[in-house]
């Protein structure tokens, strides 16, 4: 009998369900009674994993009460919600995600992971792994955005950074990946609402990211708080006994979201607590987190034989495994743990933040600012608020470590003059600060407007149903455009923001999410041309709200969007294409695609093929180039996307270079789910596309055959 096993056989039934339940601390820090009930309730046995601490010392605190005074001894699970970023903040994972680029995002997770473990911290409920293709949805700002190829490898490489080499390594913490599943497609993006997507669409699209995570160790899974089609996730037997548990064979520990399992009440699934606890047990949920509904309704649940003690013992036991596999058994204080150096994180912060900025419209060569700038007005709500830098989930970030727009600025540019001032604020229509602020802009040489959201606007119960600038800002921006000098957009959002008119105003307007700690910094080397941005957008932008959703993977259509023509997938009042193609973001230079080869030109199944293409740098700045690589299944036995991503290449290139980037892929890169769902590589012919965005009227185009 193994350790865990011989835990397990001396446990009271209070006990095995305390082993399931997930208490708040930082609620029960806020009153004296509540954490009274807290440390009692680790103390007796029935409180076994809390989420929300941090902190050596308030950790440990803890850890004490459940290690030396409760009878077994079994130490706490500690979650918390690092999503990007513990002490250092790195910019939000939908900025992340313009990268593109598998390394940095395992870096910062191993950052993140190194930072929070060192804080007592066991246990992220990250990485977020929600397609999302709706901006109005809040949650987009954690999501790596719409296309499941991205979010599968963004999956891995979180998991892989969280993790590192095993879980019992000192500085790892457990991944929980979330939210199982289908979370970003919310009904009209409003959340928490009622998802309704076909199967298709789930085992297309939402399911592979966290097929991804499975295969990379992720230690757990968290299932969204919605329904699908009518079965709350929480419950979800068929998603998570069969395919997750089944299919995907996990097994690891699934944790409920915070009182997701009372509130299948709610949600008209359960009578009461007794059905929501038994209905969440047995579809397979470990942990309780926060709901009580374990608490209060398992012992019932047993009696009236809603449940099995075997199925209790089952979950039980892969909390305990989890706890063994972290090192908690041996050493519940994690003494080995080393925190990373804070200048190496800030260092990573910024390479990644100034990455994360996606060039969106650019004209006149007004970036970057000339060395000789000498007089900058600095105008909007976000210029000089540190705090909003964060983004909505900023762990132990604190904002006075975070660098203004307004501060990163006055450090690349000791010489210049900078007036900054809000102007007007993104919360309210108030308009008195506006002339003061347009007299800054009329003395300057070039105005500079920090335009976007609040960071509270998006991130969980962020949905918006208009995605304009909030508050006077249209109107400041509007009449700092009429002054006719030189206006530079820094736009912060957690979202694409519908804009067109600033875009069309402008002279530049650049993308700069919320980027964290070191964002004024990255963004001044962006400014100043210290760097070249290379960011690219992970999700569509779209013109109008009411084109979302909104993404490039769409099925054709038998009356395939034209532009004019009515009878046509289209819009009377605004075009069908988007603001920005997917993948778009302009360089400081110019990179151009040559040469596109596609070889065999003809394959079997088992075979392989390579796609390789010239990049030139044509112009005298080095910088990076991103290229994607796109395919497209002409007749199918199911109506295929006109593209699907399949690669993506990043490539350095200094002022003139020219360098050429290759793919091997495997025949069953063209698979894809038949009429059953299953995979199926059908003969017939495939186009493959290559660019440096999604836009179709900027591809190299080839094909390949495949053979019966
Ligand atoms: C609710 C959120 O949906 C989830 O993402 C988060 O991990 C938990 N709260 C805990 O904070």
């Amino acid at each position: 009998m193994g350790r865990t096993d011989r835990l397990l056989a001396a446990m009271t039934l209070a006990e095995k369900i305390g082993q399931l339940n997930m208490a708040a601390g930082s609620g029960a820090v806020t009153g004296p009674g509540a954490r009274r009930e807290l440390e009692e309730g680790i103390r007796n046995g029935q409180i076994g994993n809390v989420l929300n601490v941090w902190g050596g010392a308030e950790v440990h605190a803890l850890q004490r009460l459940a290690v030396e005074h409760s009878r077994l001894g079994i130490p706490l699970l500690v979650g918390l919600d690092v999503i990007h970023g513990h002490h250092t903040i790195f910019p939000v994972p939908l900025a992340e995600a313009c990268l593109f680029d598998p390394h940095s995002w395992e870096s910062t997770a191993r950052t993140a992971a190194q930072e929070a473990a060192a804080d007592g911290v066991s246990l992220t409920f990250a990485p977020m792994l929600d397609v999302a293709r709706d901006p109005r949805w809040g949650r987009m700002v954690e999501s790596p955005g719409e296309d499941p190829w991205v979010a599968t490898e963004f999956a891995a490489a979180k998991t892989r950074g969280s993790q590192r080499t095993s879980l019992g390594a000192g500085s790892s913490v457990a991944a929980v990946a979330k939210h199982l599943c289908g979370y970003g497609a919310v009904t009209a993006g409003r959340e928490y609402a009622s998802v309704d997507v076909s199967e298709r669409t789930l085992y297309e699209v939402h399911l592979p990211p966290f097929a991804a995570a499975v295969a990379a160790g992720a230690a757990a899974i968290m299932p969204a708080f919605i329904d699908i089609a009518g079965v709350p996730m929480t419950a979800n037997v068929a998603l998570l006994q069969g395919w997750l548990r089944g299919r995907c064979t996990f097994d690891g520990v699934v944790i409920s979201d915070y009182n997701a399992i009372a509130e299948l009440r709610n949600h008209g699934a359960a009578a009461d607590i007794v059905a929501a606890a038994a209905l969440a047990l047995k579809a397979g949920i470990d942990i309780d987190m926060a709901s009580e509904a374990y608490a209060q309704g398992l012992p019932e649940a047993l009696r009236r034989g809603l449940v099995s003690s075997a199925q209790l013992d089952e979950s039980v036991l892969r909390v305990l495994r989890l706890k063994e596999r972290l090192g908690l058994l041996d050493d519940p204080y994690r003494h080995e743990v080393v925190g990373s150096a804070p200048t190496t994180a800030r260092e990573l912060a910024r390479e990644v933040a100034r990455k994360a900025i996606v060039l969106l419209t650019h004209r006149d060569r007004v970036l970057p600012l000339s060395a000789q700038v000498s007089h900058i007005a600095l105008i909007g709500p976000l210029a000089s608020a540190s705090d909003a830098m964060l983004g909505p989930w900023a762990a132990a970030g604190r904002p006075e470590d975070a660098v203004s727009i307004l501060a990163g600025l006055k450090g690349a540019l000791p010489r210049c003059r900078i007036d900054s001032v809000a102007g007007v604020v993104a919360s309210s229509q108030d308009l008195s600060g506006l002339p003061g602020a347009i007299e800054r802009c009329r003395a300057a040489e070039v105005v500079i407007l920090c335009l976007g959201e609040d960071a509270s606007m998006s991130g969980e119960g962020g949905s918006r149903a208009d995605l304009g600038l909030p508050g006077g800002q249209r109107a400041l921006a509007e009449a700092a455009l009429d002054i006719g000098k030189p206006v530079i957009v820094l736009l912060s959002s957690g979202r694409p923001l519908t804009v067109p008119w600033l875009f069309e105003r402008a002279h530049a307007v650049l993308a700069t999410w919320f980027l964290g700690g070191e964002a004024g910094n990255a963004i001044a080397d962006v400014l100043t041309g210290k760097f070249n941005p290379s960011g690219k957008l992970p999700v569509t932008w779209p013109r109008h709200v009411g084109q979302v959703p909104i993404f490039y993977a769409q099925r054709p259509s038998g009356r395939p969007s034209k532009a004019g023509e009515r009878l046509s997938s289209s819009y009377l009042d605004v075009p069908a294409t988007p603001q920005f193609p997917f993948g778009h973001g302009l360089s400081y230079g110019t990179f151009t695609l040559h040469d596109l080869s596609c070889t065999p030109a003809s394959i079997r199944a088992g075979e392989g093929f390579a796609v390789s293409v010239s990049v030139h740098n044509e112009s005298a700045i080095a910088g990076e180039a991103t290229v994607f690589l796109f395919v497209h299944d002409v007749v199918a036995t199911i109506s295929r996307p006109v593209m699907e991503l399949k690669g993506v290449r990043r490539t350095a290139l200094g002022p003139g270079e020219r360098s050429r980037v290759t793919w091997q892929l495997p025949a069953s890169a063209l698979t894809f789910l038949d009429a059953h769902l299953n995979p199926v590589l059908e003969p017939g012919r495939f186009e493959i596309h290559v660019g440096q965005s999604a836009d179709p009227g900027a591809f190299l185009s080839c094909s390949i055959e495949v053979l019966p």
